[in-house]
């Protein structure tokens, strides 16, 4: 079983985003080597968040991955881009056509991955699945951090790890030491984790969790 763990940052305001970005860069955080980085646009979810450009203001030593939970997600490609983002992970609830959207990220030399929240269904990713890297399975409604966790997302990560598809899975949403391990076994290859990791004691509850996950 081999997991990622990548530390999740959710910023309103650039304020926000300096305080957590100083804790996790000097943290063990950084060594882990990602950072997934949260952006809202008030319309595919009640919430707002800073933009690209702040992000490129605050150079960091990790890969980066934008996810997205916005309706129009084309037009934040170039922008990603230019802030030096890895990944891009756009949401099957979006309002633009996807397949433009992965050809548009790729054109930039970006990875793909599709996040698909609890009530969409699965069989909406089907015709996608070929073109992205990754699913992003949340597991909480998306806008927030610190929501309590879905747990019907251990069965979908089951059922998307059953269909032998070539992406990695990841888990967006509550994850913490008390799932870590069952999310891990389900299949997924990747945890995102905001508030245990960024907004508790960091390099502890890193350890937490790694010891959770046996690592
Ligand atoms: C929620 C975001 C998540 C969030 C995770 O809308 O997409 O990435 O930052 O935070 P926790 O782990 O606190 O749910
Ligand atoms: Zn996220």
């Amino acid at each position: 079983m081999s997991i990622q763990i990548i530390p999740a940052i959710l910023s309103q305001t650039e304020e926000q985003f300096k305080q957590d970005i100083e804790k996790f860069s000097h943290s063990k955080l950084a060594s882990l080597g990602w950072i997934h980085i949260d952006f809202m646009d008030d319309i595919l979810v009640p919430n707002k968040s800073i933009s690209p450009q702040v992000v490129k203001k605050y150079p960091i030593n990790v890969k980066k991955e934008a996810h997205l939970m916005v309706a129009y997600p084309l037009k934040w490609a170039e922008k990603l881009a230019k802030a030096g983002f890895n990944r891009v992970i756009f949401h099957l609830e979006a309002r633009d056509n996807p397949i433009q959207m992965i050809k548009t990220v790729r054109a930039r030399r970006m990875e793909v991955g599709i996040a698909i929240n609890m009530d969409t269904s699965l069989e909406k990713l089907e015709p996608l699945i070929k073109y992205t890297d990754e699913v992003l399975v949340m597991a909480i409604t998306p806008g927030f951090q610190g929501q309590p966790f879905i747990p019907e997302s251990i069965t979908r990560i089951k059922k998307i790890k059953s269909m032998g598809w070539k992406v990695q899975i990841g888990v967006d949403g509550a994850v913490r030491d008390n799932n870590a391990k069952q999310l891990a076994q389900a299949g997924a290859d990747r945890l995102t984790i905001g508030s245990f990791l960024i907004k508790e004691n960091s390099d502890r509850n890193l350890e937490v969790i790694m010891k959770a996950l046996n690592l």
